[in-house]
């Protein structure tokens, strides 16, 4: 819920905010505080018995905006009379294309195929555009080929366009959500809907998981940048727009003959509820706080007439949502009345109690009506058909779930629009990326970012300005763009792969060099002509789902500590500075915020970085061309705690303007050590609480190390500090004889379980300087040795080069790792002679060399 205490650090930004009173009175729909509802706080929130059945009755009833039209209905009644019910069952399947083929889709007459972010056309996940529609026209035609028999329903191809059409290379990049909510402005996020669908539209497919109307209570969350804001007035002002800017106003459609596509919301509901802002965890919260704070944008949802709602992967007071009755019928279809079909998140049905993967029928019995079933719809198939024909689904639920589907692509107008390629914008590569919704964007950009410190004046950027642009983030458009960009968690990019894009140091160079100054590009902030001002570009790497949550609102030193240094470094010299954040949540800054004279949040820009410019740099004229508009879509922390005092509230935010007073903030945050964010071991160094460890290969023997050079197990083990591809970042270890086993561990060990169902690796960047002669093996085990498991290493090993390698999680968990509580994530056994270095430890999706899990 909504935690805005007020502190002694609160009212100086509540001063502050006083004094720029200007910017609420000139955006009343921003004004601060006064959205914010009071917390839902109920008694029955205090109550430990807490249930998960929901009370239908005390919901909202919106309306819903269609009317059925009695020929269509009639159509879908002949069609669901015709269909076998194996047809049926394939109707109500989603596979994802890295697992099904066309003629599946024929066979099995599968309803909807969808690409998850790491899936691709014919296996390539960065396949150019032509191959989506190509494969989209394949998929289609299998599904509406009535040549044995079937009644031939076209397929409908789901699709990721979270932040555009974020899969396909040289699609516009809309600030990710959260850079929206900061924004305020809900016509814009109209225009955005529309430019999508038509990006979605050019490549084939119908169909969007977008909006997420999350509305995340705490932003250790890794999905917390997927939501508009923590506000839920803010997020229901925005959901309508959003759908009709991707569907069009309410319509029974032919969707397809205009520039749309058909929307999602999800994740029904509360996936930005959790407790401890855990991915797919449980919202131990009152039915009220239900209501209130994560039900809210579904009204508005329901009233712009979303075709679908994805069912969150998450629990409510520990029943899954996919499972959950009351709540998927009672209160969504029922209740508030959806008309549109309900489908699961990615194999969420195996959460469910008592389901698996492929053995779910609690799902559509408690009122889902499409499986996302990526790689498991054979099974499900199979299953789904058997509980059919002996009751378990009973038949009038499978066949509302089917007509509901079967409305949804009658709206979309798919049985009359041919095939993919033949439709309206398919393959009009001209509006895949277009200037004009490049244009949208770069305004989206300029609107989101959000000023919290202006001292002095630094801002904005003056003519003819010397500006040194500094920072490992200023010239990384993937960076810019965070998780759901390309491929799933963003990762593995580098600007080739963004064709049209934007970097923001490419936006400040031709802004300053167009005002008759000069920019320069240094990273790492040294120069060769003293410049007049500097701005450093730093804060996270991307990031999806679990991957992102954290246990503290900081940012990893790793990030941190170089461009602060540089910031310092730049400030004692007497340069001003000017610190953008990317950053996809608020993060506790106080040292960033104390260095820098001037301090903006840019969240996650996307591919159109000169938004940025646009706001700091001046015209040629020395006029303002752009003033800060953008206010805070959630608080921002005085500490790294989750829940701990504000610094800066909700809509809070300065323009050119206001230059309030500075008071040196406490650069105490609060929290113990920060997180380590699945990176055990980075440039040789353990993450704080994690230790790099020498042992014996049972574990005894131990050594610690910390200083080089050193030694370990009696001498046999010579530890030694040597370049990677930065200089000393990596630990060496030459072993003489013997075993010897190189480990990173912790004390408290960690719970990887949701990683090892995501297909995550455990990855380490390594070198072997000589190689042993028997094949290493690498293991991971839990604290209290109870549990091991290890993999071997593919012999014979290449040396001298630095390779990343990759062990999928689940060949560990396949061998009997408990992954719920692992103290040493990496234990690398060696047999001497041999010489190995290593730089990184860290959970990952990319790697130079993938080990097979062993049979
Ligand atoms: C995510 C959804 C997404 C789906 C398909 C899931 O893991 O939670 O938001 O739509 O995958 O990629
Ligand atoms: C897929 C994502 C999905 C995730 C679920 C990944 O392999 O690419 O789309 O959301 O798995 O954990």
């Amino acid at each position: 819920m909504m935690m805005i205490r007020l502190t002694p650090v609160m009212t100086l930004a509540a001063l502050a905010l006083a004094g720029c009173a200007n910017n609420a009175g000139a955006r009343p729909e921003t004004a601060p505080s006064a959205d914010v509802p009071p917390p839902a706080t109920t008694p029955a929130a205090n109550d430990a018995q807490m249930s998960a059945v929901a009370h239908p009755d005390i919901w909202p009833s919106p309306k819903w905006p269609l009317k059925h039209d009695p020929a269509t209905e009639a159509r879908i009644a002949a069609l669901v009379a015709r269909m076998t019910p194996e047809e049926k069952v394939g109707q109500i399947l989603q596979a994802d294309i890295c697992c099904v083929t066309p003629a599946d889709v024929k066979k099995y007459h599968l309803g909807s195929v969808l690409n998850g972010g790491n899936s691709g056309p014919y296996g390539d996940d960065m396949a150019p555009k032509e191959k989506w529609l190509q494969l989209a026209d394949e998929f289609y035609k299998a599904s509406v080929d009535k040549s044995d028999g079937g009644v031939g329903i076209p397929v409908i191809w789901g699709i990721d366009a979270v932040h555009g059409n974020s899969n396909i290379i040289g699609a516009t990049l809309f600030p990710h959500n959260i850079g929206l909510g900061a924004a305020h402005d809900p016509k814009l996020i109209e225009r955005i809907g529309r430019a999508t669908a038509v990006e979605i539209r050019t490549t084939g497919q119908e169909w969007t998981f977008a909006p997420t109307v999350t509305v995340p209570q705490d932003y250790r969350w890794g999905r917390a940048y997927e939501g508009y804001s923590s506000n839920p007035k803010l997020v229901s002002d925005y959901v309508g727009a959003m759908i009709r800017g991707l569907q069009g106003p309410p319509s029974n459609g032919p969707l397809l003959k205009g520039p749309y596509v058909i929307a999602s919301t999800k994740h029904f509901l509360a996936d930005g509820g959790t407790e401890g802002g855990k991915d797919q965890g449980d919202a131990k919260i009152s039915e009220q706080e239900l209501r209130d704070i994560h039900g809210a944008p579904y009204v508005p949802a329901i009233e712009n007439g979303v075709a679908t709602v994805m069912a969150s992967f998450s629990s409510w007071n520990g029943v899954k949502m996919t499972g959950n009755k009351s709540l998927l019928t009672g209160v969504l279809k029922d209740r508030m009345n959806f008309d549109g079909f309900v489908v699961t998140d990615w194999n969420a049905q195996g959460q469910v109690k008592g389901c698996t993967n492929t053995d779910c029928p609690q799902a559509i019995n408690a009122g889902v009506d499409m499986y996302m079933a990526p790689d498991s719809w054979k099974g499900l198939y199979k299953s789904l058909l058997a509980e059919v024909k002996d009751g378990t689904v009973p038949m009038s639920r499978l066949n509302d779930a089917v007509t509901r589907i079967l409305r949804v692509k009658m709206r979309l107008g798919v049985f009359e629009a041919g095939k993919p390629s033949s439709r309206p914008y398919s393959g009009q590569w001209d509006q895949l990326g277009s200037p004009e919704h490049r244009a949208i964007a770069r305004e989206a950009v300029r609107k989101s970012l959000v000023l919290l410190k202006n001292s002095g004046s630094v801002l904005p950027i003056k003519p003819g300005a010397k500006v040194l642009v500094a920072g490992d983030a200023a010239d990384d458009v993937a960076r810019q763009s965070g998780g759901w960009t390309l491929s799933w968690q963003g990762t593995g990019l580098s600007n080739k792969d963004f064709p049209g894009a934007t970097t923001i140091w490419k936006g400040l160079d031709d802004a300053v060099t167009s005002a008759g100054g000069k920019a320069t590009l240094s990273p790492d902030g040294s120069y060769a002509a003293r410049p007049d001002v500097a701005i450093v570009v730093f804060g996270e790497t991307p990031y999806a789902e679990f991957q992102g949550d954290r246990q503290t609102l900081q940012l990893s030193p790793r990030l941190l500590d170089g461009p602060l240094a540089t910031m310092k470094k730049l400030k004692a010299q007497g340069i001003p500075v000017v610190a953008v954040m990317i950053t996809g949540r608020p993060l506790f800054m106080n040292p960033v915020l104390n260095t820098a004279d001037a301090f903006v949040t840019a969240w996650l820009p996307g591919s159109e970085g000169e938004g940025v410019a646009d706001v700091l740099v001046a015209g040629k004229d020395g006029k303002v061309r752009y003033d800060f508009t953008g206010r805070l879509p959630a608080a921002w922390p005085a500490t790294a705690k989750a829940h701990g005092d504000v610094l800066f509230p909700y809509g809070y935010g300065l323009s050119l303007a206001d230059h309030p007073a500075w008071q040196t903030l406490s650069e105490d945050p609060g929290v113990e050590a920060a997180d380590s964010g699945n990176v055990w071991l980075d440039k040789g160094q353990p993450a704080p609480s994690w230790s790099l460890l020498v042992t014996a290969p049972d574990g005894s023997d131990e050594t610690r190390v910390t200083a080089t050079p050193a030694t370990a197990l009696d001498g046999r083990v010579k530890i030694a500090t040597v370049n990677s591809d930065v200089q000393e970042g990596a630990r060496q270890f030459a072993v003489e004889s013997g075993p010897a086993t190189i480990a990173v561990g912790t004390h408290s060990p960690v719970d990887i379980t949701r990683e090892t169902n995501g297909e995550l690796m455990l990855t380490f960047a390594m070198r072997v300087d000589s190689a042993p002669a028997a094949a290493p093996t690498v293991a991971m085990a839990c604290g209290d040795g109870t549990c091991d498991a290890s993999v071997p290493l593919p012999m014979p090993l290449a040396t001298g080069s630095w390779t990343t390698w990759g062990i999928p999680l689940k060949c560990f968990a396949d061998r009997g790792m408990a992954m719920d509580s692992v103290a040493k994530p990496f234990a690398l056994n060696l047999q001497g002679p041999a010489t190995v270095s290593l730089s990184r430890v860290a959970l990952g999706t990319t790697a130079d060399r993938k080990v097979a899990c062993p049979e």
